[in-house]
């Protein structure tokens, strides 16, 4: 691996560590302004400081982020049809050159595996890591639910797999029973995405487990900004991630206002 590429992951996987927290405040992209993130930089300016990486579309990026920031970006550049629409109609709507001229330490995008347009959207990660590697730029693969698709190992694993071979550098996914097996299958580090809202006790129970099963740690939306004290939630989660506390000390750090 060259330095420029190397570079980029230990700006997104800690050194330290490993492993990574990264915050998801992409969701516009497709749904408009999502609950927590209608003003997104009111929501993500606290949160930053406990943020290892930012993953954010370029506009958001633009408008809401201050430059002076420190905390690393992992830029979304797919993207195309809206809520209304079949999700998996995704291009490539963010360049190379734009990832590079904003300082971006990855670039990530969906795979739609199962859906109508799943042989697009592959050839799309295909192309877009051609791109990447050529300017030594990571590139995390996420792979996408829609509601017809599963959320169960033997899918997940598939998805992940794919991705992986493709080339991607990291894959983004959701937890399920039997993570490890998922991870077991894939050789780039998995973060997990955290999914709908849940009670903050769960989804500090799903990130202990996606850890203990092998996960190289989150990419996580709105169990964060979404909970009644994101900055004591993004904590919670990385202590777990990071420290390796317990579910019981995550919630303490959490509870803390
Ligand atoms: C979904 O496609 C988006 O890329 C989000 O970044 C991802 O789902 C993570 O956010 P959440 O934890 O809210 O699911």
């Amino acid at each position: 691996m060259d330095f420029g590429m190397k570079n980029r992951l230990s700006r997104i996987f800690r050194p330290k560590t490993g492993k990574t927290v990264m915050l998801a405040v992409d969701h516009g992209y497709f749904q408009g302004p999502t609950s927590g993130l209608k003003d997104l930089k009111k929501t993500v300016t606290p949160l930053l400081p406990h943020t290892d990486c930012l993953y954010i579309t370029r506009g958001m990026l633009r408008t809401c982020i201050d430059p002076n920031t420190d905390t690393p970006v992992c830029l979304r550049v797919s993207g195309g049809p809206s809520i209304l629409g079949d999700l998996s109609h995704e291009d490539i709507t963010t360049s190379i050159e734009e990832a590079l001229r904003l300082n971006a330490a990855g670039i990530g995008m969906s795979i739609f595996v199962g859906a109508k347009n799943e042989d697009r959207t592959i050839s799309n990660l295909g192309r877009l890591i051609n791109d990447a590697e050529r300017y030594g730029m990571p590139v995390l693969a996420i792979t996408a639910v829609g509601k017809e698709m599963g959320r169960d190992t033997r899918y997940l694993g598939l998805a992940c797999r794919i991705a992986a071979e493709i080339g991607a550098h990291m894959v983004k996914t959701y937890y399920c029973e039997d993570f490890h097996k998922v991870v077991e299958a894939c050789p780039v580090p998995i973060v997990i995405a955290g999914g709908k809202k849940l009670p903050e006790m769960e989804a500090l129970q799903m990130t202990e487990n996606a850890i203990k099963e092998g996960a190289s740690g989150v990419d996580m939306g709105r169990n964060i900004f979404q909970s009644d004290n994101p900055v004591g939630m993004i904590k919670a989660v990385r202590a777990i991630v990071h420290k390796g506390a317990t579910v019981k000390e995550a919630f303490e750090i959490y509870s803390k206002k």
